[in-house]
């Protein structure tokens, strides 16, 4: 009996069906960041800059002090990390597997000032975020409604209007983000010397426009503009008045305007109709 040739895929098509799988599980690698920053681990291996590479159990013992937990699941949950990057897999000579942070992993560690970016990947994967994720195809299908509030029952700008919590979280995430940036970007860029009022529009808590003002003394009146609800938690911050308002109603009045991380004008709008 003649036997049928062989068929053989090529090495791109061989490539695409792996690509294709890894994108199909990639759920798992920010569901499982999630998950190490609830727990903690960063901050268990980092533990005040020793970053000594741990076991799960080790690392497990000091997430829970109390007893108790999956050695095991939490190990997978570190290798499959390990291979986005975010720790380092280290062998000790009788082969167990030991974990210590990468620059990535480091990240989520706060610095001397508090600040990480745990709370940035927190605040994009809050529950009712993801919830609203699974219908982004509607934004296709059937534009009228913006999918959070499909999702949620309440638009956006009323969600965190009624969460102190989600605000905090959304202020946390901004600063431990945008004070690294902002700092960076001071030592560069020049272009705020000669204003004397400054408009920052949806400025939330105010830090950028505290750092710019701090580096440039002509800025003698900082305007931090922001939706009313975004400035409750505000503090006082010298020099700086916090305006409530809609960028698309009206925006204060200045020598220039600074917008940082606005959005595009068309997801802005749709939020101001939520
Ligand atoms: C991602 S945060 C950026 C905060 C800050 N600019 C930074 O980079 O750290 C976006 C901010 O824009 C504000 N915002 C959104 N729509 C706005 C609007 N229509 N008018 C004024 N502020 C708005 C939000 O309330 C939020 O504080």
């Amino acid at each position: 009996m003649e036997m049928k040739k062989e068929s053989r895929i090529t090495e791109s098509e061989d490539k695409a069906r792996l690509a294709i799988l890894e994108l199909a599980h990639m759920m798992s690698v920010p569901m499982s960041l999630v998950a190490v920053i609830k727990m903690k681990v960063p901050e268990a291996i980092w533990e005040g800059g020793s970053n000594t590479p741990l076991s799960a159990r080790q690392i497990l013992h000091r997430i829970r002090p109390q007893g108790g937990g999956d050695a095991d699941n939490l190990e997978r949950i570190l290798r499959m990390l390990t291979s986005y990057d975010i720790f380092a897999e280290h062998f000790s000579e009788s082969g167990e597997r030991k974990y210590s942070l990468t620059y990535i992993g480091k990240t989520l560690v706060p610095d001397s000032q508090g600040l990480s970016y745990a709370p940035y990947m927190l605040q994009h994967h809050q529950e009712e975020l993801m919830r609203a994720w699974q219908l982004v195809g509607e934004t296709v299908e059937d534009s009228t409604t913006e999918p959070f509030k499909k999702a949620n029952g309440e638009g956006v700008l009323s969600y965190y209007d009624r969460r102190a919590d989600a605000r905090d979280l959304l202020g946390e995430a901004m600063q431990g983000m945008s004070i690294p940036f902002m700092r960076e970007m001071l030592e560069q860029y020049d272009g705020f010397e000669g204003v004397e009022t400054l408009v920052d529009v949806g400025g939330n808590t105010g830090v950028c426009l505290r750092m710019i003002m701090s580096k440039f003394p002509s800025v003698r009146i900082g305007i931090n503009f922001d939706l009313p609800h975004s400035l409750v938690s505000a503090s006082k911050i010298p020099g700086v008045t916090h305006v409530g308002g809609c960028a698309f109603e009206f925006v204060p009045q200045g020598d220039a305007i600074f917008m940082k991380c606005l959005g595009r004008k068309k997801a802005i709008n749709d939020l101001t109709k939520a």
